[in-house]
């Protein structure tokens, strides 16, 4: 099979890496890909968004699928031209992808099907939603409607807080993506992502993690994309899966059959564990990173043939993938300043050392400079993963292996997998 992936993020060398070890696999190639991805794929300069030049890519290279990583290439409608192609294609459409591409779709989605979720409220006038404040209670949850790298939420105990939000979002922050904000009610509760491939009609779920969002140890300060993560995560029980199964995802896999937009590709489900059971948080039309990075780790299965199936509509002839009996942890390496301004450019020195066995470094972003060194190129700029019969061997191995590199302008968090370590700590 010629696979072309697009991408040039951890989550796209996780996904090549483990493309790479397929018996189907004839020709992998990587748009526009990155250092790390250079050594299992070869790289062509096309950008994720450059849908024509993608598709032209994808013909040159006779592809019988297309695997797409990151959102902005859904939003900018490739899945859609690779069907009109009659390419087969990884990652649902446009319409589709709106169940991630606009909150304000995808929370009257949610209401639309009965999926549990938070009361919400759209607004693209900001007096108004500063007034609508009044009918919620702190802590405030406002969002920009639109794509922002998982940079658009505040959450602010303080109602001035909130009228900031509000005032910076429909002011242009992010954009054309705060042009609308919803304002949500607060969910208390423990965080998870839920991972289901889906074919149009049918879902496999497909793994679950812990993601450690925000930027701080204790998981304190902003937002971001995403510091670390681990799978299994032991708060997901059968129970809160199966349940999340039936009143989340399988309604909207059936919903977005019925509104005229199939979903093909792999579900993202942001699961808030309240009192009341899983509530939705957010859908993501593509895979989480660093969530993915510690999937392809830990999936013993071929991923070709479940990738394949997504796009082509027969998942039912796969029997439920296989997973090692293992932990795998990823640990964000992050550029300074980010989120708000990473410096990009330090050099890098260390990531091809020759690690234990059970460690992978991920490149996220990172670029050759013309002295051919690695530099940061990006905001998270590598991930170091590695698996373990316990979640706390595999925490050792891949901080252990952090310790090879040399890199002063970057940081990461000390603490990931805390939440689940200090639980069975207690237990
Ligand atoms: P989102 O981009 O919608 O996933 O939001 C980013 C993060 O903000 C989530 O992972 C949660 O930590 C937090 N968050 C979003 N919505 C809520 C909510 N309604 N209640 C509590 N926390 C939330
Ligand atoms: N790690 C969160 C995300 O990919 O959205």
């Amino acid at each position: 099979m010629n696979v072309l992936l697009v991408g040039s993020g951890g989550r796209e060398h996780a996904l090549a890496w483990k493309i790479a070890q397929s018996p189907k696999l004839t020709r992998l190639v990587c748009a526009p890909g990155n250092p790390g991805i250079a050594k299992v794929a070869e790289l062509r300069p096309v950008a994720v968004t450059d849908v024509e030049g993608l598709v032209a890519l994808a013909r040159d290279i006779a592809a019988d699928l297309v695997v797409v990583g990151p959102e902005a290439a859904l939003d900018a409608g490739l899945a859609d031209a690779l069907q009109a192609a009659g390419i087969a294609c990884f990652g649902p459409t446009r319409l589709a992808a709106r169940i991630e591409s606009s909150k304000a779709f995808a929370k009257a989605f949610a209401v639309r099907h009965g999926l549990p979720t938070a009361r919400f409220e759209v607004f693209d006038n900001p007096t108004e939603a500063k007034a609508a404040l009044a009918r919620f209670s702190g802590p405030y949850v406002v969002k920009a409607d639109g794509l922002a790298a998982g940079k658009g939420v505040a959450i602010g105990h303080h109602l001035a807080q909130a009228e900031d939000a509000i005032d910076g979002m429909l002011h242009g922050r992010f954009g054309a993506a705060g042009a609308r904000v919803v304002i949500e009610e607060f969910m208390a509760g423990e965080e998870a992502s839920l991972f289901a491939l889906c074919d149009g009609t049918r879902a496999m779920l497909f793994g679950g993690a812990q993601d450690h969002k925000r930027l701080g140890d204790g998981d304190v300060g902003p937002n971001t994309g995403g510091m670390g993560a681990y799978t299994p995560a032991p708060l997901l029980t059968p129970e809160i899966v199966a349940s999340a199964r039936e009143r989340l995802i399988e309604p909207a896999v059936r919903g977005l059959k019925a509104e005229g937009a199939e979903f093909r590709g792999v579900l993202y489900a942001g699961l808030m564990l309240t009192a009341e059971g899983p509530k939705l948080v957010e859908f993501n039309a593509r895979f989480g990173d660093p969530e993915c990075q510690v999937l392809m780790m830990r999936l013993k299965s071929d991923v070709l043939p479940y990738l394949y199936a997504a796009a082509t509509g027969d998942l039912s002839r796969l029997p439920e993938p296989e997973w090692r009996d293992e932990s795998v942890i990823a640990v964000v390496l992050a550029a300074r300043g980010y989120p708000e301004s990473p410096v990009a450019g330090t050099v890098i020195r260390g990531a091809d050392a020759r690690f234990d066995p059970h460690v992978q470094v991920f490149h996220a972003g990172t670029a050759l400079n013309a002295a051919g060194e690695l530099v940061a190129a990006g905001g998270r700029v590598l991930n170091l993963c590695a698996r373990g019969a316990t979640l706390q061997e595999a925490r050792d191995r891949a901080y252990g292996a952090i310790a090879a590199i040399d890199w002063p302008g970057g940081f990461y968090r000390r603490d990931i997998g805390w939440r689940s370590l200090s639980a069975s700590n207690r237990a």
